[in-house]
């Protein structure tokens, strides 16, 4: 079998790009992926998988309605759905492809976002329609079953949208996600800002449409996971906002997350509710 590198010695494509593929051929994570064309629309979906492996956050009994905030392309959804039992059944076969074929397919990821309209799908009718998932970004998302997909800035009327989306005003997510990475401008003050600013908005939003724990009942509360780029922020925005309200929270790290990036998620179990929450408010600046 050729390997890899000679191709890329071979092409045109200039030192940086050269190198980004060649990371991106030996990236365990990229081969997963490309090597099973029936699967995973973006790397990102090894995160979620290794996340939930590891905190059990979903599954087809725990989780009824499930919201993913940033989904472009939709690994993440994709994920979700398999999990919660309404994406579409596994291919029989698996298409193994060749060394070739995986750069090919790097290659065309690459180019992602061409896809031609905004799309807004709805699930599918039928028995599993109880299962509610909804997921937003700024761009469009390709559509997924048993997912509605939604195109909007979730900072600009996005977070309003998706609730309006919710079976009734009073359903409660057991699950909310979000991996919504701000434009990085490399302004270290800006950029920061910037993740704050989404990190509570997310917040915000989940405080209002996350499930919260019933003590008489004995109800576990709903769990989000909320990517965060580090910063001198972060830590203030843990104690003072989310460790309150949630039972346990670990900062975690996927595998599949670069080691270079400072990226990592708040892993947070079982939301007990805020009393910070005036009823029928979405302000998120009563919060902070
Ligand atoms: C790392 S990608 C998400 C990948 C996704 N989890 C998946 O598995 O396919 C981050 C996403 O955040 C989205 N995003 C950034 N700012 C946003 C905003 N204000 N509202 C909605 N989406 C936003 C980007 O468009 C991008 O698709």
């Amino acid at each position: 079998m050729r390997p890899t590198f000679t191709l890329f010695a071979s092409s045109a494509k200039s030192g940086s790009s050269k190198q980004w593929l060649a990371r991106q051929a030996r990236d365990p994570f990229v081969k997963a992926r490309a090597q099973n064309a029936a699967r995973y629309r973006a790397r990102s979906a090894f995160k979620l998988l290794q996340l939930n492996d590891h905190y059990k956050l979903f599954g087809p009994n725990k989780t009824n309605v499930a919201i993913d905030l940033g989904a472009a392309p939709g690994g993440w959804s994709q994920v979700v759905a398999d999990a919660l039992g309404v994406s579409e059944p596994e291919e029989p076969e698996t298409i193994q492809r060749s060394n070739e074929d995986v750069v090919e397919a790097i290659l065309a990821e690459s180019a992602l976002g061409t896809w031609s309209e905004t799309q807004t799908s709805a699930p599918e009718e039928g028995t599993k329609n109880r299962k509610t998932i909804i997921s937003l970004d700024v761009l469009p998302i390709k559509p997924l079953r048993g997912v509605r997909t939604v195109r909007q800035d979730f900072l600009d009327g996005g977070a309003e949208l998706v609730a309006s989306l919710l079976p009734t005003p009073d359903t409660k997510a057991d699950l909310i996600l979000s991996d919504i990475a701000p434009n990085m401008s490399g302004n270290k003050t800006h950029d920061s800002a910037a993740g704050l600013e989404i990190c509570q908005a997310v917040y915000a939003f989940a405080a209002h449409h996350l499930k919260a724990a019933d003590r008489e009942r004995k109800t576990l509360g709903g769990h989000l996971v909320l990517k965060y780029f580090a910063n001198e922020s972060t830590k203030a925005f843990y104690l003072d906002v989310l460790k309150p309200v949630f039972h346990h929270i670990y900062t975690a790290k996927p595998d599949a997350s670069r080691a270079e990036s400072n990226e990592y998620y708040f892993v947070c179990k079982s939301f007990h509710g805020d009393k910070r929450i005036q009823v029928g408010s979405s302000n998120k600046d009563e919060l902070l």
